[in-house]
């Protein structure tokens, strides 16, 4: 659904930033905002606390937040709402882990709601390294700012990384459960606020004429495939203690493959969706340590050019260990286990420093029989129908036709739906529709706690044994190229092949 459709202003609240003063806050929190506001969507009263460690005063977070709308809201009428909402933000600073600033907090929340009448709803937004996100949570708690009281809601929105492993995942979710009930916990996904990705639901279930055949009868394989040409910029630090994998694969990659692969939801609210996707990962085979190594590819890019520009290793970047054994790209293939899909692989990929940007979804039929062009020129392809999650946001369906001229000769065609040619640019950041669905107290899509642990499930065998077998031949993949060839192998085996690359 697009802003312009959604048809009522969302519950009235304040949005607490905690980290006010960071990257994220700046290019997708405040802006986002500007654009909901913009579009009738926030309440005339709504407000933002900032709160952060840095010693902004109100008048100087104001000033600062009024040349983040200068440089970062595009249009002019959510320019004009971000000039307005500053003059009613406040602002806060303090250490996170001082109890005696969520008193403070506490206590200007009380007076904006009884001065300013603001509500007293509240988003409290961890925009935070995630080091802070339990011992914020634990001083909202103690402070009694998260507890809800007839008619007055209170949620925290989490940033990613959800923890670091499967058991620090666990951790942080029995840590918040103390202080908060799981419906109060909104943990981002930014994929799931990209348009495209929630079309895909729509894609399935509103059409009459892909769901039949969205199952092992026609489909032979499905490759998903999240490609940036970036490399990993200033975020070495961070990177080096994580790497692919786990940035990627247990949130992004398998939102997506979820979305493609579940059963459909008895219905669209929160639980009913989730269900499905949880019911789904679940069903991922996990495999022996032999299966999983044999199933799994790691790469790191060597330096390399990208639009003709020579690029640096990832070794080279900032703040990158000259010897790291940190992976920037990661392969992987798929069994999931289930009626719908026994026999029918899942190759997802991932990686930094690739040809091109482009996420996509490309779903592959089993071919046609042959018998009638066996002894035609061309060989057979296989139909293909790709959902271009960006840039370029549309759909594909490739299909055979026949080369004009008396030999009987085929060809490829590609019929191609553009998102843009339909419904207009698409709105804002991605951050808009997050973040009015947690006004509105609608979970959809929010991770569960469930399905962050089983994200983790999945990707903790393959990190224990790549932990234990470190890679020998790093960097093995050029900056610019689609992955190392064991990516390609690993299709290769299979007697299939990466749609790009
Ligand atoms: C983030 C990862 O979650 O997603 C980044 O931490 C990655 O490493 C980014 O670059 C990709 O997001 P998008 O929206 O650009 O595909």
């Amino acid at each position: 659904m697009t802003l312009a459709e959604k048809d009522r202003v969302a519950d009235d609240c304040v949005m607490v930033i905690c980290g006010a003063a960071g990257d994220l806050t700046r290019r997708l929190l405040l802006p986002s905002l500007c654009n909901l506001g913009a579009a009738g969507l926030l309440s005339d009263k709504f407000t933002v606390v900032g709160f952060a460690h840095k010693d902004f005063t109100t008048e100087s977070f104001r000033d600062y937040f009024i040349e983040d709308v200068k440089e970062f809201v595009k249009d002019e009428k959510a320019k004009k709402y971000g000039f307005e909402l500053a003059q009613r933000t406040a602002y806060l600073s303090g250490e996170f882990n001082d109890p005696a600033v969520y008193q403070k907090l506490k206590e200007l929340l009380e007076s904006l709601a009884t001065e300013k009448g603001t509500s007293r709803n509240c988003i409290f937004y961890l925009a935070t390294p995630p080091r802070f996100f339990c011992e914020i949570v634990e001083n909202l708690g103690l402070a009694e700012l998260t507890t809800e009281q007839a008619g007055q809601w209170r949620r925290v929105i989490i940033e990613k990384p959800f923890g670091h492993d499967l058991a620090s995942a666990k951790k942080l979710n029995q840590d918040i459960s103390k202080f908060l009930k799981e419906d109060q916990i909104y943990r981002i996904d930014h994929y799931l606020g990209k348009e495209t990705v929630q079309n895909i639901i729509a894609f399935r279930f509103a059409n009459g004429i892909f769901e039949p055949i969205w199952n092992r009868r026609y489909i032979d394989h499905v490759q998903i495939t999240v490609a940036e040409s970036l490399g990993v910029e200033t975020r070495g630090n961070y990177y080096e203690t994580s790497g692919a994998a786990r940035d990627m694969v247990p949130n992004h990659l398998m939102q997506l493959l979820s979305l493609t692969a579940m059963e459909p939801p008895i219905s669209l609210s929160a639980d009913a969706v989730r269900d499905e996707k949880s019911k789904l990962l679940r069903a991922i085979e996990i495999g022996s340590h032999e299966e999983i190594l044999s199933r799994s590819v790691r790469g790191q890019y060597g330096a390399g050019f990208i639009d003709n520009k020579s690029v640096p290793a990832y070794r080279a970047e900032p703040s990158v260990d000259p010897h790291s054994m940190i992976e920037t790209f990661v392969a992987m293939k798929l069994n999931i286990d289930n009626w719908r899909w026994a026999g029918v692989p899942f190759y997802v990929r991932t990686g930094k420093r690739m040809e091109e940007r482009s996420t996509e979804i490309a779903i592959q039929f089993r071919s046609a029989p042959s018998i009638l062009f066996k002894n035609t020129p061309t060989h057979l392809a296989p139909n293909q129908l790709i959902l271009h999650v960006q840039p370029n946001e549309g759909i594909t369906l490739n299909i055979g036709a026949k080369v004009p001229g008396p030999i009987v000769k085929l060809g490829e065609i590609s019929m191609t739906m553009n998102y843009k040619d339909y419904f207009g640019a698409s709105l804002g950041t991605g951050y808009e529709t997050l973040l009015y669905d947690c006004m509105n107290g609608d979970g959809t899509l929010f991770q569960r706690a469930d399905m962050v642990e089983l994200g983790w499930e999945l990707i903790q065998p393959m990190l224990d044994v790549w932990q234990a077998l470190p890679a020998r031949s790093f960097p093995n993949y050029a900056a610019g190229s689609w992955g190392p060839k064991e990516s390609d192998d690993l299709l290769k085996r299979d007697g299939r092949k990466w749609r790009k690359g």
